[in-house]
């Protein structure tokens, strides 16, 4: 093999002439070679962008082509034939589950949804009335740790299992639980009897029937929507989740900070922005002036651009193919033919196609959260249910890969050493 053809890379310092040869593995050389040849010199990458913080068996996601895959298996063909919890267990496990690994699992989770009633009582109703419900879910997901003491024995395979059953099965129940106290309306129970989705949606809907029953189109559409949330490998939130759960901290506390790092805009807050969007946009003859002021760097097309993807977002493919059957039920969005429009005219536009802006997952979720009646408050709140299975992932495969606790380093740039100046002298 010639030298050009090697799969390495060499580093020398320039300052001693001492090099080492590294080689390239699964697209990734080893950090811990460059740290023996210059001990002391940091790579400085703010936001991560060339920085690999683990190897990881989960996800793979190949932003350049636009190909996402749950342990091997395309997204596309998950969204299809597979159900949330089955992604869950796969995603968890690393395999799909044989009948009986389903039927145990399915059965585990959905008898884990009750809350303790305390947590209901004093704690839900403890919010003031018009408590943001991401707010609130990051703070009883915080809480469960209390009530789960034994959760911070994290070494214990099988006591693990059982608080990722329990972070599962409670967080929809969180979920609703926030939304009816932020409307003043009673919590329902969960129903046993019904679907992971038909659950959640019987949890936020229900009003004065013995039994809800779900429109099939609607369940199957949440259902779907979850999977093309549940991972999507070293994301903002889920590094945060390695982050935390790499100082041992219990799954509860580790959930709490990865739920926290999506509330923000820049991650999982996107969806509510985009409606907004199409809504100050409000009419096709509005659209180019509006393409213009993003050109013009006056703000951006929310819901376009990714820092991974440089290709069509393959959930947004999705989640658009949903849309119709969606709207078939609950009627089309009025603000459906104002996105189609802006995503056609920003696919021909040169500032987007130079820039490999394309719509990401949160173009379209919006639309279809808000026809089925979501306010805007819970967009965040549904992306948190579909991601705890993807951060419960990586949470245990960080525990089981022995990782060391997360501790970057940092490139000094403030002050040298100064004396201390008495107050009367400054
Ligand atoms: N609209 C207009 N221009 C954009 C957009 C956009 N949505 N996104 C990026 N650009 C431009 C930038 O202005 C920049 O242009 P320049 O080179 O002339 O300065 C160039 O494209 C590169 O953008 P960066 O900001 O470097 O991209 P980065 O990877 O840091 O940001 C992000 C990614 C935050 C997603 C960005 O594309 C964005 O703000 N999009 C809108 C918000 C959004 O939809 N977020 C959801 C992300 S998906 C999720 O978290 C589930």
């Amino acid at each position: 093999m010639s030298d050009t053809a090697r799969e390495t890379v060499t580093i020398t310092d320039n300052r001693t002439g001492k090099s080492v040869e590294v080689p390239i593995k699964d697209g990734g050389v080893d950090a811990k070679e460059w740290g023996k040849l210059m001990p002391g010199v940091w790579f400085l990458d703010p936001g991560f962008s060339v920085t690999a913080s683990t190897e990881s068996t989960i996800t793979d996601l190949d932003g350049l082509n636009g190909i996402l895959r749950y342990r091997g298996y395309p997204i596309e063909q998950l969204a299809e034939s597979s159900t949330f919890l089955e992604v869950c267990y796969l995603l968890l496990n690393g395999e799909l589950p044989n009948q009986k690994q389903s039927d145990d699992w399915v059965h585990d989770v959905t008898y884990h949804t009750f809350i303790h009633e305390n947590m209901r009582k004093r704690f839900m109703e403890g919010f003031h009335h018009d408590a943001h419900p991401m707010g609130m879910l990051v703070s009883a997901i915080a809480a469960l740790s209390t009530f789960y003491p034994e959760a911070k024995d994290i070494d214990d395979p099988d006591n693990r299992y059982k608080q990722i059953n329990r972070l599962i099965s409670k967080t929809p129940t969180l979920a609703a639980m926030a939304y009816r106290s932020s409307i003043g309306m009673p919590f329902v129970y969960p129903d046993n009897e019904l679907s992971y989705s038909e659950n959640f949606l019987s949890m936020m809907w229900k009003v004065a029937e013995p039994t809800y029953e779900p429109d099939p189109v609607l369940s199957k559409a949440l259902d779907v929507l979850l999977i093309l949330h549940a991972d999507h490998e070293q994301n903002c939130s889920t590094t945060t989740m390695r982050v935390v759960g790499s100082s041992h901290a219990d799954p509860y506390s580790s959930a709490a900070a990865a739920t926290a790092a999506l509330y923000g805009p820049r991650h999982g807050g996107a969806n509510e922005q985009v409606i907004h969007m199409l809504r100050d946009i409000g009419s096709y003859d509005n659209i180019p002036a509006f393409i213009d002021s993003v050109k013009a760097g006056e703000g951006r097309l929310m819901g376009f651009g990714h820092r991974v993807y440089k290709a069509y977002d393959p959930r947004a493919r999705i989640v658009k193919g949903h849309a119709d059957k969606v709207f078939e039920v609950t009627g089309k969005n009025p603000l459906l033919d104002i996105a189609l429009k802006l995503e056609e005219i920003a696919l021909e536009d040169e500032y987007f196609k130079s820039r490999n802006l394309y719509p990401n997952v949160d173009f379209y979720t919006g639309l279809i959260y808000q026809a089925m009646e979501f306010p805007m408050n819970m967009f965040t709140v549904l992306f948190s249910i579909g991601r705890m299975p993807g951060w419960l992932s990586h949470w245990q495969e960080a525990l089981e890969q022995g990782s060391r606790i997360s501790r970057p380093r940092q490139v000094y740039t403030g002050e040298g050493a100064r004396d201390y100046v008495p107050m009367s002298e400054r």
